[in-house]
């Protein structure tokens, strides 16, 4: 499919309806993507047609659902380009990919004093995991910094490493001020001290390729409903040597080989972690949403979300009394911004008489809006089927605001 913005809209029905009497404008994005029809359509057609347990059955209906789930997983090996399918993991989400990583890394590689990086504008599911593992192991956590820009303090992320860092965990594109941060330098400058690092992708993998094995990060995150697919749904990928020697998350169905009162005996990768009935249906339209992507192309989307970036950057920027929160020279399609005074939720709640779905608040990052010495932001997170006519008419419900308030 061309980049054809009109065509792209129609494949998304929510985008179809009017709010408050007001066509939809739907700037939410970093919180939750929209679905294309097929991706609907999949799911429908799951529970329609061959809704079945996987990996255990012997019938018709049980061997075309395992077909369709171990599919995606052969599809997200490609997104990210992995090296085997086997390092592909389904959890719930990008917070339990991090939850996982913390504590099964944590119960086979670190101990009481053992530290762990992070940076200061983590998304809470990146730092409170770490700090879970911090009160039952006795980790340390430390912080890379970040500039009043909204950018990673770079030359300080080598200083915080000692003999006794473990592990480093950073985000990849900011979901609160778009920063998009350097991550393969970290990855390198880690590695130099054999450091493993995991990237929390919530945020990069809708809107950026992602090759892992370019990047040579050890684990990567990302949600499915961020990525045009289902909520409770997302991916895990870790190298095989690590996966290897982590303990399970969790036990039940499925993640062994043999069970007896006195030992059991874990499956193979990747199935060792994913315990229980797995979110079949989700998974399969997981599988229908990276579909859907690469058929646009993601060089096409982050291309045009850039373009995007720049016409709100430089149109919001015209209204003398908003200010923009994260000003990072790579930036990804998010823009943060606080109108004079008025409370955020104010603003947003005005916006959204308008039709237009923006996010109020810390998003989830407290410690960085912290650091900025505010109650919060206005988030407005674009994607590709977003447009600047859009963007026009959240400038002007922004000036309606002002003057409300004025
Ligand atoms: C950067 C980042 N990390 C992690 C998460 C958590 O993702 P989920 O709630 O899908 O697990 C989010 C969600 O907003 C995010 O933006």
């Amino acid at each position: 499919m061309a980049f054809n913005i009109n065509k792209i809209r129609n494949n998304f029905p929510i985008l179809k309806q009017t709010v408050n009497g007001k066509p939809l404008i739907y700037f939410d994005n970093a919180a939750t993507s929209q679905k294309p029809q097929i991706v609907i359509d999949t799911l429908k057609e799951y529970y329609e047609e061959y809704n079945s347990n996987i990996h255990r059955g012997v019938h018709f209906l049980s061997a075309k659902a395992t077909d369709r789930y171990e599919d995606t997983r052969r599809k997200v090996k490609e997104f990210i380009n992995a090296k085997e399918t086997s390092e592909i993991v389904f959890v719930k989400g990008t917070t339990e990919g991090i939850n996982l990583t913390a504590s099964s890394y944590g119960d086979a590689f670190l101990k009481a004093g053992d530290e762990v990086i992070i940076s200061a504008m983590e998304h809470h599911s990146n730092i409170v995991p770490w700090q879970l593992l911090r009160d039952k192991k006795g980790v340390v956590l430390k912080i890379i910094p970040v500039n009043d820009e909204g950018e990673i303090i770079f030359e300080e992320f080598e200083k915080l490493i000692t003999k006794r860092t473990k592990f480093v965990s950073v985000v990849h594109i900011s979901n609160s001020i778009g920063t998009i941060n350097p991550v393969k330098e970290i990855i390198s400058i880690a590695h130099k001290y054999k450091i493993p690092v995991l990237i929390d992708g919530a945020q990069s993998a809708p809107h950026i390729k992602i090759d892992v094995r370019e990047l040579d990060c050890d684990f990567f995150a990302f949600s499915g409903h961020k990525v045009f697919g289902p909520t409770g749904i997302g991916v895990l990928y870790g190298k095989r040597e690590f996966l290897e020697k982590m303990r399970p998350y969790q036990g039940g169905g499925d993640m062994i080989k043999t069970v007896t009162f006195e030992k059991t005996t874990y499956n193979d990768l990747p199935y060792k972690f994913e315990a229980g009935t797995p979110n079949i249906a989700d998974v399969i339209g997981l599988g229908a949403a990276i579909d859907y992507v690469n058929t646009i192309g993601m060089e096409n989307i982050t291309e045009y979300e850039n373009g995007l970036l720049s016409y709100g950057t430089e149109k919001l920027s015209q209204i003398p009394e908003l200010r923009i929160i994260g000003t990072a020279k790579h930036k990804a399609s998010v823009i943060s911004f606080l109108v004079g005074d008025i409370h955020p939720y104010d603003t947003g709640t005005i916006l959204d008489q308008l039709g237009i779905a923006v996010r109020t608040g810390v998003h989830c990052t407290q410690p960085i809006i912290d650091q900025f010495k505010i109650p919060g932001t206005v988030r407005a997170s674009f994607c590709f089927y977003n447009t600047k006519e859009e963007i026009d008419v959240l400038g002007l419900g922004i000036k309606k605001v002002i003057r409300m308030f004025k």
